[in-house]
């Protein structure tokens, strides 16, 4: 940005270049200095929304039914990528009517696990699978996004889930921070296994909606 904005600068100052010339090199600078401030600007968007405090709206969220509607507006994405993308409910059943259930805020629940599937998809620059699953267990809810892709390096597992580390050209290295900060304030827990060059496995586990239940006693 910054040797951009000193070329044109220097453009400008140059009395004797042809102003055509001149105006039309300008104008590109202008265009990627554009941009660029569209992308700091983002990046600075989703600082705040990492950093700043974050107001969960606490529905009783089917977890079944959120991951069907991201598989379906996912779809045209993976198809096109040569992706082959399975949503997974427990008993084969209508994701709409699936079981599982928990407390939660299902946009910020949606974000978190769009950006789990996003992740997945990068990393299968050339196709594969992606399987988005749910499922429940005792009082917990579970959710897995299982990629083919390239899969993480061991030296990596520490960085991964930290602020600003990518090993993407254009990515900001937010996404996975603010998916583990989501999940925290959910109360759950987001883990993940790889193995270069076989897949990944994300999982998300958040404390499913009991309301009616009666405290666990000692
Ligand atoms: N499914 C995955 N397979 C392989 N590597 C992954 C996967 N998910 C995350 N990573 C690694 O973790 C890094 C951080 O991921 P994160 O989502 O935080 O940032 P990003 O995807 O690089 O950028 P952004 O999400 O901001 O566009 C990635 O750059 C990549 O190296
Ligand atoms: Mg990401």
């Amino acid at each position: 940005m910054m040797i951009n904005l000193k070329l044109l600068a220097e453009d400008l100052r140059d009395e004797s270049a042809d102003f055509g010339d001149t105006r039309r090199r300008s104008l590109l600078k202008v265009d990627g200095l554009r941009r660029e401030a569209d992308r700091l600007q983002q990046l600075f968007d989703e600082f705040l929304n990492l950093a700043g405090p974050v107001t969960l709206v606490r529905t009783a969220v089917n977890l079944g039914g959120l991951i069907g509607r991201l598989g379906t507006f996912l779809d045209p994405l993976m198809s096109s990528s040569q992706v082959e993308l399975t949503i997974a409910v427990p008993g084969d059943t209508d994701s709409e009517n699936s079981s599982v259930i928990c407390l939660g805020d299902e946009n910020l629940l949606s974000q978190a696990i769009l950006n789990l599937a996003i992740n997945g998809h990068q990393a299968m620059p050339s196709g594969g699978r992606l399987r988005i699953a749910t499922g429940s267990s005792d009082d917990q809810a579970w959710v897995t996004v299982s990629d083919t892709g390239v899969g993480i390096a061991p030296g990596d597992y520490d960085r991964v889930l930290k602020p600003f580390f990518s090993t993407k050209g254009k990515g900001t290295g937010l996404g996975l921070s603010i998916t583990q900060r989501i999940i925290h304030e959910h109360g759950g827990t987001l883990t993940f296994s790889s193995q270069l060059a076989k897949g990944t496995t994300f999982t998300v586990i958040l404390p499913s909606a009991a309301p009616d239940k009666p405290a666990k006693t000692p």
